[in-house]
């Protein structure tokens, strides 16, 4: 569920374990608009489902709808993942933490989260789980930015002293001595523009990892690889996540496979 949905590469990929597995089942992307939710998430049971994943903007709102909530997702303030239960109850989850560590280690696999100083830009759902899963890893100092600075402020005070709240004009200056750079906003998807920043101040050794995967390589992406920066593209930790969705769902371990991210890949425009 989402709004917009229509995007996202969920179905391809969820459908693509359907077939895998020899399943009779389908995923399919319902467009919900924020005020429906409520009453689309109490759908799911009596229509049968088995469980949804939640996209923009739903993410947090749902946490105040469904019946009960994991410790993870509560500490994250965010759900991405939802399991109806055989009495028709909801439970709710976040994939997306381990979504987003699982992708970095596989695509970078000597990155290290208390490497240095994290520079993260964005504040909504998605900044709260690499936020999460930097901290859970050991990081020391996450600088954090955001359009609008009291969302960051809310995010820094639940994460406790790692976090560092920095002046949306002063950006630029986050990346100087960071060892990562990580983009949670929707800025450089396809039909946004690219993200504001200037990297000249971000170490060459700096790993650059961006969580949006439409296009593959965003406009961040591509000047980080530009400069010689390591980069980390955001398909990786959809795949990921949705292979925990389905341990939750069916009690199955879908693996992120090169023929399936190929799979996947091959129906995103690369820039
Ligand atoms: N790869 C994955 O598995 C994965 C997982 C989760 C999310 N994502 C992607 O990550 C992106 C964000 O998702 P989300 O769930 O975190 O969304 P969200 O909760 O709606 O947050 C959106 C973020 O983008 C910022 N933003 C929006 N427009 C902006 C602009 N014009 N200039 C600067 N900042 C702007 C927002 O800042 P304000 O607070 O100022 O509005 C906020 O920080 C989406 O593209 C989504 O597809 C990917």
């Amino acid at each position: 569920m989402g709004w917009p949905v229509m995007h996202s590469r969920s179905p391809a990929l969820h459908n693509y374990f359907f077939k895998q597995y020899g399943l009779a089942g389908t995923y399919v992307p319902l467009a919900i608009a924020p005020d429906g939710l409520e009453a689309a998430l109490r759908a799911l049971a009596p229509l049968g489902f088995a469980g949804c994943n939640l996209t923009i903007p739903h993410k947090e709102r749902a946490l105040a709808i469904v019946d009960e909530v994991d410790s993870l997702a509560r500490r994250i303030g965010a759900i991405s993942c939802i399991v109806v239960r055989p009495d028709g109850s909801l439970w709710g989850t976040n994939n997306d933490v381990h979504g987003f560590a699982r992708n970095t280690l596989q695509q970078q696999p000597d990155w290290r989260a208390d490497a240095g100083p994290a520079a993260v830009i964005g504040a909504g759902g998605g900044a709260r789980a690499v936020v999460y899963s930097l901290i859970d890893r050991g990081a020391r100092e996450i600088r954090l930015t955001n359009r609008t600075r009291e969302r960051a402020e809310t995010l820094a005070r639940e994460f406790g002293p790692a976090v560092h709240v920095v002046n949306w004009d002063d950006r630029d200056r986050a990346l100087d001595g960071a060892a990562m750079l990580v983009n949670t906003t929707s800025q450089g998807m396809t039909g946004q523009p690219p993200l504001d920043l200037d990297l000249r101040a971000l170490p060459a050794d700096a790993l650059v990892a961006d969580i949006v995967y439409i296009p593959l390589e965003t406009p961040l992406l591509a000047a980080a690889r530009r400069r010689g920066n390591r980069t980390v593209d955001g398909l990786g930790m959809l795949l990921h996540q949705a292979c925990i969705a389905w341990k939750l769902w069916f009690d199955l371990d879908p693996e992120v496979t090169p023929e399936l991210r190929a799979t996947i890949e091959a129906t995103l425009p690369r820039t």
